[in-house]
């Protein structure tokens, strides 16, 4: 058996998988988010080792095998949340995480800094405020006795794993959206960290997402039941691991997740592809590979606050009862999802939504209708990115709220032009993370083998000719209200 550990940004789940590759066990535990004023984002490591001790300890507690033969473990983990530790290895402050936007001005610091040319050359990516060195910038600047004190910064992950096996690392796919790692030569930038006045000797060592790190400690392994020889592979992104676990493992291969952010993101043998800063280009949870990525913030995030605040208490299956029987165009109703402002493709932390041809006959069914098509009209404007520089994206695997109902998955294969596959089990990148201690383990020798055997393919939904036209005319206008809403706040 093998265990992945999938740490989110709202629970922590823990998977146990057999060598067949079937789910034999999860737990979940939930943790509170931090938002303390407008634009914060933070959570406190110590909920995400206590609830991760806890999860497992249950999920070992119900495991009625030999404790001994799981055999491995290991991790997916929000991305860019900086945590930031003492000498002694304590944690300084909470961790400010990927959804905080508190950091505009630091990202401008670095364009200046390092210039952005040179930022997109080493790190392949802009600067975001989402991302960790901005992060470290604001601390720098706001809170200098708290970077002072800081020997090392951690990715959340990071210092999950360092909790259970005292070794302090860092792995390729998580360490690519630090905007601190030179991406092709995987190694932390010692230029950007001179540039912008952070000391080298803060990025942790870094590893390969499927390596052994070590064993658990025999404190953890009594906190939890496991047996102290399981190992330890290092893991990866969210993102990385979501890519592994839905087969997203050759070129050609393109995901659509949505979660409460959405992405798309699709496989690079290469380094050198040009896109311009425009989606990013992180390290792959398979080494020496690469995936492009654009990110829709308010993804599954718009569809819950448009329950939360017009529907309360309306299960989600309810709420999209009908959904199919109202007309492509949600009979007149546009919605742009920039309730927390958009990443890709105008990294604007500013903009806002909007719902757009309300009349007085339009009923709830209409405005649901036309949240999910704005969120799938955000994300093809990744997939327009990846077909301008010459991808050719025909199959999308698709996992997350968007796999979850029949007629969204029409309406992706629709205004994305592609044929959709839907798994036959779904399980996110927790799943990629139990792939990474299965390869680790020495069960497979590719992740690409393990996939053969822990994924499958469901049902395919192919595009519709006549509703392909329908959505590219309206895809048109969506693109234009961006441009207008941004002058509501000028
Ligand atoms: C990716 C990103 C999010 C987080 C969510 O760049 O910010 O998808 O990884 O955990």
């Amino acid at each position: 058996y093998v265990i992945g550990v999938d740490l989110g940004t709202s629970a922590v789940k823990v998977l146990l998988m057999n060598q067949e590759g079937k789910v034999c066990d999860e737990v979940s535990k939930s943790y509170p988010l931090f938002q303390e004023k407008s634009g914060y984002s933070e959570q406190e490591p110590v909920e995400w080792v206590d609830k991760t001790t806890a999860a497992l300890k249950e999920l070992v507690a119900k495991f009625d095998g030999d404790v001994s033969d799981i055999e491995g473990i290991s991790f997916s983990g929000q991305m860019h949340g900086l945590v930031l530790l003492n000498k002694d290895h304590q944690v300084l402050r909470n961790a400010i995480l990927w959804n905080d936007t508190r950091t505009t001005e630091q990202c401008r610091q670095i364009y200046d800094l390092v210039g952005e040319d040179q930022l997109l050359q080493i790190t392949k990516n802009p600067a975001l405020e989402g991302f960790t060195l901005p992060k470290l910038l604001w601390v720098k600047q706001y809170e200098p006795e708290v970077l002072a004190k800081a020997s090392v910064f951690m990715l959340p992950k990071d210092y999950l794993r360092y909790k259970m096996t005292d070794q302090i690392h860092s792995e390729y796919s998580d360490a690519a959206g630090t905007l601190l790692l030179n991406v092709a030569e995987k190694k932390w930038s010692q230029d950007i960290c001179e540039l912008v006045g952070i000391d080298f000797e803060l990025c942790p060592p870094l590893v390969a997402p499927h390596e052994f790190v070590g064993e658990i400690t025999e404190s953890f392994a009594n906190e939890t039941g496991l047996a102290k020889t399981t190992k330890v592979f290092a893991g990866g992104a969210d993102n990385a691991c979501g890519a592994i676990g839905s087969a997203i493992l050759s070129e050609g291969k393109t995901l659509c997740s949505i979660g409460t952010s959405g992405v798309v993101l699709s496989y690079e043998e290469t380094k050198d592809r040009d896109f311009g800063g425009k989606v990013h280009y992180f390290n792959h949870g398979e080494e020496n590979a690469f995936y492009t990525m654009g990110v829709t913030l308010a993804a599954g995030y718009s569809l819950s606050w448009f329950r939360d605040t017009f529907a309360k208490d309306v299960a989600f299956e309810d709420l999209l009862a009908g959904l199919n029987e109202v007309p492509i165009g949600a009979n007149g109703l546009l919605f742009t999802p920039y309730l927390v402002g958009e990443r890709t493709p105008y990294a604007d932390a500013t903009i806002r939504a909007s719902f757009i041809g309300m009349d007085g006959s339009h009923e709830r069914i209409d405005f649901a209708r036309s949240v999910i098509e704005g969120i799938t009209f955000s994300l093809n404007e990744s997939i327009e990115i990846f077909r301008e520089s010459g991808k050719t994206i025909d199959t999308i695997i698709s996992i997350g709220g968007g796999a979850k109902n029949e007629t969204w998955l029409q309406i992706q294969a629709d205004v994305f032009n592609a044929k959709i596959v839907k798994l036959s089990s779904e399980q996110g990148p927790a799943v990629g993370a139990s792939m990474l201690a299965a390869y680790g383990s020495g069960w497979f020798t590719s992740l690409q083998e393990c996939a053969n055997v822990f994924t499958a393919e469901d049902k395919v939904y192919e595009p519709i000719p006549e509703n392909v036209e329908k959505y590219k005319t309206l895809f048109k206008l969506y693109k234009e209200v961006y441009q207008q809403t941004k002058l509501l706040n000028e």
